[in-house]
């Protein structure tokens, strides 16, 4: 993408991801154009973090459709006043139907707290401890029909601690999403990462395994 690349942000609720887009873009280590940030609900705490940062904002409550493919029509329509290259999902809880996905087919990310394929799905801190596992972390992916199954960019690892509760892990994982997601969204944004025919493409070369970064207890980049 040669101008720098249209971002609408969707978002669900406390938008801390969000934040971690801001603030790497307030300080210039980030060349995105955050052009909308989009939410399903009025009420989420990341619409005041995109006013607070002068982002315009919109919201579309899916309660008031009567199925998913009238609210992905009705967003897909608003998303349009900004003519978006890229949708950059950060704790969007809602479930795209195919056409919507179609529409911006290679331009949608994801960041999904495990380290997919591992724990697609809900509840991931607590799947993993249960597990005894002993890495656990985050992925930032393209979006594709199946859900957190698109093809992968960039996941962040770190080792589980045994005695920690799924909060305190969430909390561990979440500092490490503010690292990898701006940072793998900035590749797309520069043209480095393209989806294409369902792979991942990095530099110009197919990558069907994710680039991985390691994070030590404290959340230090080794
Ligand atoms: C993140 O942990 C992300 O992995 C998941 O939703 C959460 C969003 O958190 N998809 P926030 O709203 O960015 O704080």
């Amino acid at each position: 993408m040669a101008t720098r690349c249209k971002t609408a942000v969707l978002i669900s609720g406390s938008g801390t991801n969000l934040q971690a887009f801001i603030d790497r873009v307030e300080s210039g280590a980030l060349n995105l154009d955050l052009s909308v940030v989009f939410s399903n609900k009025p009420d989420a705490f990341g619409l005041v973090r995109a006013r607070n940062a002068d982002i315009p904002t919109a919201c579309i409550e899916h309660g008031d459709f009567a199925d998913r493919d009238s609210f992905d029509r009705a967003m897909a329509a608003k998303l349009d006043e900004w003519q978006p290259d890229l949708l950059v999902l950060a704790g969007f809880m809602r479930i795209l139907g195919a056409a919507f996905v179609a529409r911006y087919a290679g331009r949608i990310l994801n960041i999904h707290p495990a380290l997919l394929p591992a724990y697609p799905g809900l509840n991931t801190h607590q799947r993993v401890l249960d597990a005894g596992d002993k890495w656990h972390g985050s992925t930032v992916h393209f979006v594709t029909e199946e859900l957190d199954g698109g093809p992968r960019i960039l996941q962040g690892r770190l080792p589980v601690i045994p005695s920690e509760t799924a909060d305190q892990l969430a909390a561990r994982v979440q500092a490490v999403e503010h690292r990898i997601y701006p940072e793998a969204a900035g590749w797309v944004g520069e043209g480095r990462v393209e989806y294409r025919d369902g792979r991942t493409w990095i530099d110009g070369a197919i990558a069907d395994e994710p680039v991985v970064h390691t994070f030590d207890i404290d959340g230090r980049k080794r």
